[in-house]
């Protein structure tokens, strides 16, 4: 080898490191997408295979397909076969990403559209496919720069609204807003807007509305005022309503479900990569040459960076300590002195308190308990660690509190208790319904995917349980308790060196039996509470009249049965939807294989909950082992609702210390 030049390898490595770096960027943006709606196509026009017309739409999906590289949510073409084309065989095409949709949702929403449409539609000449991110639209006509109202389509909610009249009367007057304010864009440019409006003191309005660009204003303005005219038909009342037609779509909920404008540090707000244009050979030597030299200043700036870093470390942390440090007057002031009133449980590391700071904010206090023995420098920085773990499905560790001998973590508030509280009533349960629970399951494993992959730390939970999913006032999840291995420090005291972190019932078989666990245990958790939100029944109590099987074997039985809607919980009535229930029933009884090698990955997860796509394999009957009956209820006693009590847990020395939290 010639030395002095570097060689193909060198570049080699080079170029897949720096592509391991922007995939390591972009793969947890890739939301699973698109996310079906409905679509239309008559069959009054229709191709046959091996036409011209085939080969031009295929031409035109490609088309469209690869121009949603490019950062433009909207985008037209015209497919027409250069030699034997005639007239009749041009294929008409756009694309619409949704307003708010980043560049690389909206690519991938328009790649998924334009392989789920053709199957839906396999022989329609005209066609519209509506999803969550995108729509997709072709036809043998012109379609470009006029207004189609028609097909249209209706979605609604199931959960109705307090006050109907008065809803409906704030969702026309908000909407007509909007479609005023839209009216006022020129021909070409981006028509999306989103407006909230205050209902209730505890329900706001979000609405959004938004036409294709190539419409004039005036008529974007006519399709807005049709669909909002036919909202009160569909939708009267409910919390969710949803009109779209080819031209435009308007949509309102009493939740958020865009990406509010200015609505900073959301840890899962999408970053933007570059689309590429054509590709010829000189830009991938280009391309090519710029990222080796972007990968080399990468890991000499890394390495330097590193060498910084730990010299700077120290300064830093004690900045961050101090930013996070409550005195004990404050805790005290906030808890009214700790006082029963205040008092929202109690569990294996101590009491929790509903606090309220002098500036009105609501605070939940845990006051360690005393066995603690961790010194207090090791203390802060785990304190520090954990505070930096920020998702919006993670209660947030705001501070804590060390004087007098004692140890506080300082949490933000959480309104609603726990899941296991609705979970474990009948009544309560009913409060529950389908898309709530669908919206509760998707937020958990995507709290999880990131403390598993996307924080700074790589987190397992280990005591992933109903009781530790928090509701806040929409109903979202947050989980609690994680990081505490390292907060608590180890209690070495009571020497209970082989106890298993963890509550029966939710432990992976090879955890539980072995105490060996891994990212897979806190997925085999994960299914186990997919199930139970399903089903409306908490594993470890599990009971149905006359028979004392296991939820997990009962749920199988279910699925092997082809009766997968028999496990829903009966309070859901017919309020449900069917695909959702038997994703989430498919990925439930995976995550809880016997294997975790078999489990799927939270990645897996979320891309599978997320989408129409990604196929699982069918699971193998799931792991379940024996409990004596008493072991269970007194795990189901202990079972608690409130923030944060874990009376089930305790630490191993050996566990806590090796592979809870470790740096990237
Ligand atoms: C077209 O759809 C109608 C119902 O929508 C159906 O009755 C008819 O058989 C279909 N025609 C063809 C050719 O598939
Ligand atoms: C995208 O559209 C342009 C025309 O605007 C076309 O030249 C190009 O081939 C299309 N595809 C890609 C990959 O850019
Ligand atoms: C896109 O639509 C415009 C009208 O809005 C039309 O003039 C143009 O030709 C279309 N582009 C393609 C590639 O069809
Ligand atoms: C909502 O209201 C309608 C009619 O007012 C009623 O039929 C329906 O059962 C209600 N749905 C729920 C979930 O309460």
């Amino acid at each position: 080898m010639i030395m002095g030049e570097p060689s193909i390898n060198f570049w080699m490595t080079l170029l897949v490191l720096s592509l391991l770096i922007v995939s390591f960027h972009s793969r947890s943006r890739i939301e699973a997408v698109p996310t079906y709606s409905d679509h239309s196509c008559p069959n009054t026009s229709t191709f046959t295979i091996n036409t011209p017309y085939q080969s031009n739409l295929n031409h035109l999906l490609a088309y469209l397909s690869s121009n949603a590289t490019r950062d433009i949510e909207f985008y037209n073409a015209t497919a027409s076969a250069t030699t034997t084309g005639s007239v009749d065989d041009t294929v008409y095409g756009l694309y619409l990403c949704r307003g708010d949709m980043s560049p690389d949702v909206c690519r991938a929403c328009v790649a998924g559209a334009t392989k789920d449409l053709i199957v839906r539609c396999p022989v329609e000449k005209v066609a519209v496919g509506w999803y969550e991110e995108c729509m997709l639209r072709y036809s043998n006509r012109y379609i470009f720069s006029s207004m189609a109202s028609d097909p249209s389509d209706y979605n609604w909610g199931l959960l109705n609204v307090s006050e109907p009249d008065r809803f409906d009367q704030l969702v026309q007057a908000t909407m007509n807003d909007l479609a005023t304010k839209l009216s006022n864009v020129n021909t070409g440019a981006k028509k999306f807007g989103t407006k909230e409006a205050t209902f209730t003191a505890f329900e706001t309005l979000y609405t959004l509305a938004q036409c294709t660009p190539d419409l004039s204003g005036a008529d974007c303005y006519r399709c807005l005022k049709i669909a909002i005219a036919s909202l009160p038909s569909c939708c009267s009342g409910k919390q969710l309503g949803l009109v779209q037609s080819p031209s435009c779509n308007v949509k309102y909920a009493v939740s958020p479900f865009y990406q509010i404008p200015n609505e900073q540090l959301d840890p899962e707000s999408p970053i933007t990569p570059k689309g590429k244009g054509q590709i010829s050979l000189q830009t991938i030597v280009v391309v090519v040459a710029s990222i080796s030299v972007s990968a080399m200043l990468f890991v000499t700036g890394y390495c330097y960076l590193r060498r910084k870093q730990k010299k700077k470390y120290n300064v830093n942390q004690e900045e961050n300590v101090e930013s996070l440090q409550f005195d004990f007057a404050t805790i005290e002031a906030a808890t009214d002195k700790f006082s029963d009133d205040n008092r929202l449980g109690e569990g294996g590391f101590g009491v929790v308190y509903k606090g309220i700071l002098s500036n009105g904010q609501e605070i939940a206090v845990k006051r360690l308990s005393q066995s603690s023995r961790q010194g207090s420098k090791e203390f802060k920085n785990e304190v520090v660690m954990v505070a930096k773990l920020q998702h919006r499905n993670l209660v947030r560790l705001l501070g804590f509190c060390l004087e007098k001998e004692e140890k506080i973590l300082v949490y933000e508030f959480v309104p609603n208790k726990s899941l296991d509280y609705f979970l474990c009533d009948p009544k309560r349960r009913e409060q529950l319904g389908w898309s709530t629970r669908y919206k509760i399951i998707k937020g958990i494993a995507r709290g999880i995917l990131y403390l598993h992959e996307d924080s700074r730390l790589k987190v397992i939970h280990r005591d992933l349980k109903a009781s530790n999913i928090l509701l806040d006032q929409d109903m979202n999840p947050k989980i609690s308790d994680f990081g505490m291995a390292k907060i608590f420090g180890v209690n070495q005291t009571q020497g209970n060196t082989n106890r298993i972190v963890g509550t029966f019932g939710y432990m992976s078989p090879e955890y539980a039996m072995f105490g060996q666990f891994s990212l897979k245990s806190d997925v085999y958790s994960l299914g186990v509470l997919i199930l139970e939100i399903i089903s409306g029944q908490k594993n470890s109590s599990f009971c149905q009249e006359n028979s004392t099987e296991d939820l997990l074997s009962y749920a199988w039985k279910h699925w092997r049965d082809e009766t997968p809607l028999e496990l829903l919980d009966p309070t859901l009535g017919d309020s449900y939807a069917r695909d959702e229930v038997i994703r989430s029933l498919h990925i439930g009884l995976h995550c809880v294989q016997d294997n975790p090698a078999d489990r799927p990955t939270m990645a897996t997860v979320v891309l599978t909950l997320n989408s129409d796509f990604v196929t699982l394999p069918l699971p193998q009957r799931p792991a379940y082992f024996f409990r004596s009956r008493t072991e269970d209820n007194k795990r189901s006693n202990e079972l608690e609702s409130n923030q944060s009590t874990s009376k089930s847990i305790s630490y191993s020395a050996n566990e806590a210390s090796i592979t809870e939290l470790y740096p990237r």
